[in-house]
């Protein structure tokens, strides 16, 4: 049977949080007020709107529209010198096993993130053509947990939604995955995804086993 293997981008095949933390912390010095690894954690799945809200809420710091919009462009310039110089070597540890065993057996294999530099970081790591489709940032205009971004992404596989698995490192991310009836399978902390399916700290730990009960069941 063909199923639906949805993918996460940011901390699920590669770790980008650092570089976001670094180009949000050095915007929120620019405004006179810090930036903690805490906060950053906060951000994982929120979009970059909605983290620039939080930000400014969190320096108790109101902006006009204008600069607001500033601001965001002035993230996104330093973000992406971060990501233009990665290269494969940040893919997270077994990401391509699971991909490639994925689209050996003829699985539908889509991209479900909240970014909107999706392609960009995905052609920069070499796994562009890995996936049938891509559904990102620029596609959706409810964020997670609202489901719209998954069940696009089934959609557009034509997949329906409880025949999809989702791979998410977020909160807001399995939510959506879930509201969406979709199997949700958490990447990173039981502590912080209990509400997953199935939880792993990372891929090294998905069995081919375990796939293959994805698949069949
Ligand atoms: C992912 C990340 C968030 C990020 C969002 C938007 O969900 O986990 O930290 O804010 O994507 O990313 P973008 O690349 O469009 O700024
Ligand atoms: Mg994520």
């Amino acid at each position: 049977k063909t199923k639906g293997f949805i993918f996460d981008l940011d901390g699920v095949i590669v770790d980008t949080a650092k570089y976001h933390f670094l180009a949000w912390k050095n915007l929120a010095n620019s405004l006179g007020f810090d930036f903690t690894e805490t906060q950053n954690e906060q951000l994982k799945g929120v979009s970059r709107v909605e983290s620039l809200k939080k930000i400014l809420a969190w320096g108790n710091t109101t902006v006009s529209d204008d600069k607001f919009q500033a601001l965001m462009a002035l993230k996104n310039t330093e973000y992406l010198e971060f990501i233009n110089k990665m290269d494969d070597s940040e893919i997270l540890p077994d990401v391509p096993r699971v991909l490639d065993y994925l689209i050996e057996n003829n699985q539908g294999v889509s991209l479900g993130s909240a970014s909107k530099n999706a392609r960009v970081i995905l052609e920069k790591v070499n796994l562009l053509s890995k996936f049938k489709t891509i559904v990102d940032g620029n596609d959706v205009s409810k964020a997670k947990p609202d489901p719209e971004v998954f069940l696009n992404a089934a959609k557009s596989l034509h997949i329906n939604p409880e025949d999809c698995v989702v791979f998410e490192d977020s909160v807001a991310g399995v939510q959506a995955a879930n509201t969406a009836n979709m199997i949700s399978i958490g990447i990173g902390s039981k502590a912080v995804l209990h509400e997953a399916d199935y939880i792993f700290n990372d891929f090294t730990e998905i069995s081919t086993d375990f796939i293959n009960k994805l698949i069949n069941n």
